[in-house]
């Protein structure tokens, strides 16, 4: 299995922290907020690993990260030249992805959890991770019937259905690049990752599994005062690199 972080965007809800510098590269305590979603990964035994971001800040991820060999990975970077959305990360990846299912994670996701046997279990399909919030309207949400089986996902809904919300943790087998490169962009104007989750729901193929521990979404300043608590108490000595 492949892996991808995503960490591109322009991190507007963050500025002026962001004018200077990546909203994945702040710091989330101790450590920049990449090397969270990258430890979900490499806990998980992913080793190579795409991460996709933007031109103006290249040079600062190359300096942090490198080659991947201090972490006993092998990093590889990609540019996405503008914000188009999320499901474009398995178009810029395609020749990275080859024949392999891929696990892509968002640069500013943090997951108290330790995901490694969810993700190591994974077969075929899709694989999404949900978590209930209190502020649905923000996230991409799975609505369930009384058998927990997921039966609609909306992006960003007015009227939520549900309270659970997607998280940005997705695992996929290899037919993502081409639903990835058959999908329309949104009224406003990105892929969604949403629509790819839809398509694996309508093949009956999509598996929906519950994040226990905590979740942040680290974008804005509140979340961001979130999980910097979050890593002092809980993560900081369950991290690898
Ligand atoms: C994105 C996705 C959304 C998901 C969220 C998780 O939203 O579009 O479906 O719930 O990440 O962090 P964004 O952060 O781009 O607003």
């Amino acid at each position: 299995m492949r892996g991808i972080v995503l960490s591109g965007g322009s991190g507007t809800r963050l500025s002026p922290l962001t004018k200077i510098t990546s909203k994945q590269l702040l710091p989330v305590y101790n450590k920049p907020m990449i090397y969270y979603p990258l430890n979900t990964l490499i806990k998980a035994g992913i080793k190579e690993i795409l991460i996709i971001v933007t031109p103006e800040r290249a040079g600062d991820y190359l300096n942090l990260l490198g080659s991947g060999r201090q972490f006993g990975c092998k990093f590889t970077y990609e540019i996405q030249d503008k914000p188009k959305g999320i499901a474009e990360a398995f178009i810029i990846g395609e020749n990275f992805i080859d024949n392999e299912s891929v696990c892509m994670v968002l640069g500013d996701n943090i997951f108290e959890d330790d995901l490694s046997e969810e993700i190591k279990s994974f077969k075929r399909g899709g694989k999404i991770f949900a978590k209930v919030v209190s502020d649905p309207e923000r996230f991409g949400i799975v609505e369930f019937d009384k058998n927990m089986k997921a039966i609609s996902i909306e992006e960003k809904p007015t009227k939520p259905k549900s309270n659970y919300c997607v998280t940005g943790l997705y695992i996929y087998d290899n037919r993502v690049v081409e639903i990835a490169k058959n999908l329309e962009p949104s009224s406003r104007l990105e892929y969604e990752i949403t629509d790819v989750n839809k398509k694996y729901l309508e093949l009956g193929e999509l598996e929906v599994a519950m994040v226990k521990g905590e979740w942040i979404d680290a974008g804005t300043f509140d979340s961001l005062l979130l999980a910097q608590n979050l890593a002092k108490e809980k993560l900081a000595d369950k991290l690898i690199i």
